[in-house]
């Protein structure tokens, strides 16, 4: 079923992307577990070079009906003209970069992002002659950066782990104006609560990996965007060759159907455990983009439909305090990720800076007493009692 923009958000979650092109007409679209496709005559490859045949690829690492739909229904949801499908949402980040950027260009991050992605920058975009620099996440330090040879901007929304939210209208409007590309990573908003496309932005990124996939057990990664842009990236994609494989793609076509309830239940859940931790004596400080005392909520506020499933927080002490809390949690599991059914949580200083000084880290802003809690869709109540015992043990 082609995407009706009429139909609401759960309809194109469920539907579309899914008609079966399968004799057999099953609900669901069957795994294409095939490495390649063969033609009933040298005919009808000319046909599919000619784009007449309604085939979609006669080679896997350029296409599978399974992705196809996967693809289809993803376009649909984010209000994009094209998907692209990686292995993994780095995956998806490199290519972008590697793509949009050449020798002599300059890319700007902000810099409350994920460690991952700005590893990726500091240690190997210097190899292919690109520049690039951080910049902090305000609209102004973004323009401020910016000189002749910006050739692309990277932000996310809301950020990493401090959930700031950036008025990307604004940003994409600016970035029209001096012929800059602007890439949003909308892992943690997700298209439910945010749809960057509709505001100018030139490509979306999502690591499928956490409430796209939403079981904590797959990793995968999408880019989307309008034709004129996605269509040299597909080609280069193609060559690169970071494909998804079809068993991810069918896991995250049957994910998606839960999607619009799976991210009701989380923006509902993860608000009520922010406003439950702002209220806590332990707390000194909770950053959750809908709470009203955080320092984008007016921005938030007009852009988000939900504040997503991250709950960012200062426990009262130090590092040694907030080890404490986390480790005496018995419900949400220590663990990177977030978006699957389980809740999640760490401490920001020793999982994802590990490596960094402790000045390093305040440098960056990562404070020694932070959790992030990613939360998932137990009940709530549930949630609430094991953070009020976790807490009353610092
Ligand atoms: C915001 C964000 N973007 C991108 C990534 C990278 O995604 P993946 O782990 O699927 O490669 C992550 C991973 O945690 C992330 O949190």
């Amino acid at each position: 079923m082609k995407p009706q923009p009429p139909l609401g958000f759960s309809t194109r979650a469920i539907h579309a992307g899914e008609e079966s092109p399968h004799q057999h007409r099953p609900i669901t679209i069957p795994i294409y577990q095939t490495a390649t496709f063969s033609f009933q005559d040298t005919q009808e490859l000319w046909d599919y070079y000619a784009g007449t045949s309604g085939r979609i690829a006669e080679y896997g690492r350029y296409g599978n009906p399974t992705t196809a739909a996967l693809q289809q229904k993803l376009c649909a949801l984010e209000g994009a003209e094209m998907c692209e499908l990686f292995p993994s949402g780095m995956n998806a980040l490199t290519t972008a970069i590697l793509h949009l950027c050449k020798a002599g260009d300059e890319l700007i991050m902000t810099d409350d992002n994920y460690r991952g992605s700005r590893k990726f920058i500091e240690r190997y975009i210097g190899k292919y002659q690109i520049d690039f620099r951080f910049c902090e996440t305000t609209i102004q330090c973004i323009k401020a950066a910016v000189t002749a040879k910006t050739r692309l901007i990277i932000t996310e929304i809301p950020t990493n782990p401090c959930l700031r939210v950036l008025a990307i209208n604004e940003l994409a409007t600016f970035c029209r104006q001096k012929g800059i590309f602007l890439l949003v990573d909308a892992t943690f908003a997700t298209p439910y609560n945010l749809r960057p496309l509709e505001y100018g932005v030139d490509i979306v990124l999502h690591s499928a990996t956490k409430y796209l996939g939403g079981h904590n057990d797959l990793i995968a990664g999408a880019l989307l965007g309008r034709r004129e842009i996605m269509e040299p990236l597909k080609q280069f994609h193609g060559l690169l060759g970071g494909c998804i494989d079809p068993n991810t793609s069918y896991l995250l076509l049957r994910s998606l159907k839960t999607f619009a309830l799976r991210m009701q239940h989380t923006n509902e859940s993860a608000l009520a455990i922010a406003r439950f931790l702002q209220n806590h004596p332990k707390i000194e400080k909770v950053y959750y983009p809908l709470l009203e005392t955080h320092e984008d909520f007016p921005t938030a506020q007009r852009l988000l439909t939900g504040g997503g499933g991250i709950v960012t927080f200062l426990v009262k002490g130090d590092l040694e305090e907030a080890t404490r809390c986390v480790d005496a949690l018995k419900i949400a599991t220590i663990a990177p990720s977030l978006g699957g059914a389980e809740s999640l949580a760490h401490v920001v200083s020793a999982m994802t800076y590990h490596d960094m000084s402790r000045e390093e880290r305040q440098a960056a802003g990562i404070k020694d007493n932070m959790i992030r809690y990613a939360v998932g869709l137990e009940d709530v109540q549930d949630l609430i009692d094991d953070l009020q015992q976790a807490l009353s043990q610092v």
